[in-house]
């Protein structure tokens, strides 16, 4: 019934999720320098590191990272600032059981750069999305998302502050749903059993 973490760099939602006592049995990095590790480490969280460059082929890099993640055994993979993109077969390997949180109100701005690109296209409202992962990049099942303004005189980096603080609530949240088999799908619509809302509005800036 536990939770694997990949993660890339800082780790500041992997650290959200110990935090709200989410039960993690194991942490991947692709990268050996992430920050995150250290947070594993400092919470006595087993961690592994798979690095893509070590492998000719996407293929190969996934075979090694799934071999990882199912020692592990895990009920759920959260993608946790993994910045890799997988290939249709890994989404397929892991389908309904691997999530991701994205920085935007998805289906808007998938990628990378979302807050400049949120502040470029003059948006109001901005947040992030815990969202399943599918074959199409940042386009799987929505379960959970928290919105926030967008202020006069925000930059990328204070509206990315104020979106992040939104993915440290919602992200463990949508991870216990799961853990709890709270979710229901139907064609692509994901409903959560009981009253939790599945968007959080926050006004603060
Ligand atoms: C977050 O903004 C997340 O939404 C995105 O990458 C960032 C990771 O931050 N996918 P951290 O490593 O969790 O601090």
């Amino acid at each position: 019934m536990s939770v694997v973490v990949l993660i890339s760099g800082r780790g500041s939602n992997l650290e959200a999720i110990l935090d709200a006592g989410v039960p993690v049995s194991g942490v991947i990095s692709n990268k050996a320098d992430a920050k995150g590790l250290q947070i594993a480490a400092r919470r006595k969280v087993p961690a592994r590191i798979v690095e893509h460059r070590a492998f000719a082929a996407r293929e190969a890099f996934e075979a090694e990272l799934a071999a990882e993640i199912d020692r592990f055994a895990p009920k759920l993979v959260a993608l946790a600032g993994f910045m890799r993109i997988l290939t249709p077969g890994f989404a397929e390997r892991y389908a309904g059981r691997l999530v991701n949180i994205h920085p935007s109100l998805l289906p808007a701005f998938p990628g990378l750069a979302t807050h400049e690109r949120a502040l470029a296209a003059g948006v109001k409202l901005h947040g992030c999305t815990v969202h399943y992962v599918t074959a199409a990049l940042d386009h799987g099942p929505i379960i959970l998302q928290a919105a926030v303004p967008v202020l006069r005189g925000d930059t990328p980096d204070t509206l990315a502050a104020r979106v992040l603080r939104q993915e440290h609530q919602v992200y463990p949240r949508a991870i216990r749903w799961i853990l709890e088999d709270r979710l229901v799908s139907e064609t692509g619509v994901v409903r959560v059993k009981g009253d939790d809302a599945q968007l959080v509005f926050t006004d603060r800036a």
